[in-house]
């Protein structure tokens, strides 16, 4: 029998992700290895057992504590960890509290809007020596896992993403946004306020993939097609089209694109990595290769089976159970390095996103995220 306890662990907003968190953690909670201990959220009728059930099969509450007020839950119930999954423009100390308490954290991205206030969080996180980490579960994906075993002894040097999808397509959301001066409808996604922008909110994970294969942004530049004020419904206000371009400290490009149209209803999406030699294409079939290894130069154009190449694949897996899985080993074993992506790591694609927004407000001018992150000239532009 294990001697192991499991890990108490609490979640401050029950809407989308926190629900996904919540089915990721009542099945490790089935393994023995941790023990959901409290659940929060603002709204009571985020908080019923009937609700939660629509979303995870068999959910009971039992013994979960709920409560609509966070720091008392901070104050009175013994918590290791806490998984906050609320929209990022509305954080009120909750990260820095827990952080200063000692409990681990797991952020969802983005982990603010504002600049201070993350840089608050990550000091805290570090000078309490807690265990910190990120949603960015994408980076626990066998497709992008086998991507950066591949690339591993490559120079990369582009990677362009783009992603077309609607304004108003957005999973349903849970924050009751009518009472809180938000959309209507609680796509809260959609408004600038609220999401900071579709490349802070969304591209944030491309951005977070980009730098999984490429290391960490050195600069970027960004120009957005602004909403027409006639075409605003609900408060979606944000930009038609986004065009981001990010310069890796390697020397290597990314580029981002992104576009949210209304009365559309179609998405799609192109995603490639280039290396000196060669492209990577994620494909319905899996991961593919495009390079030519033979006798060079070849005496007639290689053929397809010369050039096309399927990498080999692990199962694929559920990131989302993956990414928490990790987050429990870091704190049981005290070992952060199990972990893909930290907070303290995580934070260069969070400044390279909100960079793309001060780029496009400062007419595509190059910003470099170290002067974004410390020159008093952004003072302005880092406070909440
Ligand atoms: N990693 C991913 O793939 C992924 C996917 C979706 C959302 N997210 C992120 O998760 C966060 C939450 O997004 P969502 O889609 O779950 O939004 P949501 O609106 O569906 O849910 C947020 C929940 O938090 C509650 N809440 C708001 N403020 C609170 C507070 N101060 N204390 C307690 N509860 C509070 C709301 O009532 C709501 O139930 C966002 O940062 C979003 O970007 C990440």
């Amino acid at each position: 029998m294990s001697t192991i306890q499991p890990i108490r662990v609490g979640i401050v907003g029950l809407g989308q992700r926190g629900l996904q968190h919540l089915k990721a953690l009542w099945t490790l909670q089935q393994e023995g290895i941790v023990h959901i201990t409290a659940l929060v959220d603002t709204y009571l009728d985020n908080l019923t057992e009937n609700k939660i059930r629509q979303h995870i099969d068999g959910f009971q509450l039992g013994h979960i504590h709920t409560s609509t007020d966070f720091f008392q839950t901070l104050k009175s119930i013994p918590l290791d960890a806490i998984y906050f999954a609320i929209p990022p423009s509305i954080h009120k100390g909750e990260i820095v509290s827990s952080a200063q308490a000692g409990i681990h954290i797991f952020a969802e991205k983005p982990m603010s809007l504002y600049l201070n206030e993350v840089i608050e969080m990550e000091q805290e996180i570090a000078s309490h020596g807690v265990i910190a980490t990120v949603g960015f579960q994408q980076r626990y994906d066998s497709r992008y896992e086998s991507a950066l075993q591949f690339l591993r002894d490559k120079e990369i040097v582009m990677i362009s993403m783009i992603m077309n999808s609607t304004l108003e397509g957005h999973s349903v959301k849970h924050t009751h946004t009518e009472k809180q001066g938000g959309p209507v409808n609680r796509i809260w996604t959609s408004n600038y306020q609220w999401s900071g922008s579709t490349v802070v909110e969304a591209g944030i994970h491309q951005v977070d993939l980009m730098r999984y294969w490429a290391g960490d942004i050195a600069w970027v530049e960004a120009n957005y097609v602004e909403r027409d004020s006639s075409d605003i419904v609900d408060g979606g206000d944000n930009p038609y089209a986004y065009q981001v371009t990010f310069g890796f400290a390697s020397g290597a490009i990314g580029n981002l694109i992104l576009s949210r149209l209304r009365k559309v209803f179609y998405t799609d999406s192109y995603n490639s990595i280039l290396w000196t030699h060669g492209h990577l294409k994620f494909e319905p079939e899996g991961v593919v290769a495009y390079h030519y290894e033979g006798p060079y130069p070849p005496a007639q154009p290689p053929s397809q089976e010369e050039t096309r190449h399927l990498l080999p694949l692990a199962d694929q897996r559920n990131a989302t159970e993956e990414i928490s899985r990790a987050f429990v080993q870091a704190i049981t074993t005290g070992n952060a390095k199990v972990l893909k992506s930290t907070f303290s790591s995580g934070m260069n694609s969070l400044v390279a996103v909100l960079g793309a927004n001060l780029s496009h407000q400062l007419k595509g001018r190059r910003i470099y995220l170290e002067e974004l992150l410390t020159d008093s000239e952004f003072e302005w532009f880092r406070k909440k």
